[in-house]
């Protein structure tokens, strides 16, 4: 579905789906360079990241492998719990390995900070963080992401894998959601 689909509920479109994979080609390019001649492993969070994953891998033109954590943060409202709790672990020993966290959006950074310091635990080689998108007004943990898609204002975002009670993951673009919606 696209921003047209859903035009009563949300309050505006934030970037189209053309603009989400012009960002996130140049953000492929960026990771290539960087991680030229080593494999990185791309640790997505389910399930927000499921899109920026599959798309960001696709745009890379070399070689990685994935793996796949899901953490519990946010129930079903549009604040978060502060609560954070493994549900899916890995698969992979990530010991030795070059891994980079791919998140949909960065909120207020406790659900990532949590993550990297655990991950961290695991004595990968390095560990970096991807996401799609920040609110940097809304950081109330610190945490270093190396590699920012789109930095958007403090509002509750729908689409392109993010969802409201578990609905509009599948809306290609990004748009804030209608207070309707939710109140
Ligand atoms: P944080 O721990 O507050 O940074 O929250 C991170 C998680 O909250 C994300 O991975 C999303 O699942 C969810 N989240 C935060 N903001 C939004 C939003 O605007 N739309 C949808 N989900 C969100």
């Amino acid at each position: 579905m696209d921003a047209s689909d859903v035009a009563d509920d949300l309050d505006h479109v934030l970037y189209t789906k053309e603009q989400v994979a012009a960002r996130l080609a140049e953000v492929a390019t960026e990771i290539d360079r960087d991680y030229q001649g080593r494999e990185v492993l791309l640790v997505g969070v389910l399930n927000g990241a499921i899109m920026v994953m599959a798309d960001l891998s696709r745009a890379m033109k070399s070689h990685c492998t994935m793996d796949w954590m899901a953490i519990s943060s946010y129930g079903s409202g549009t604040k978060s719990s502060g609560v954070v709790r493994i549900l899916k672990d890995l698969t992979t020993d990530i010991s030795g390995r070059d891994v980079l966290i791919v998140e949909d959006i960065v909120d207020t950074g406790l659900t990532l900070s949590y993550l990297v310091q655990n991950l961290r635990s695991r004595g990968p080689v390095s560990i970096e963080v991807m996401t799609m998108f920040r609110k940097p007004d809304a950081a109330t943990t610190a945490v270093d992401v190396r590699y920012i898609g789109f930095d958007i204002p403090n509002e509750f975002v729908v689409g392109y894998g993010l969802d409201y009670a578990g609905q509009y993951r599948n809306l290609t673009d990004v748009g804030a959601l209608s207070a309707h919606v939710y109140s």
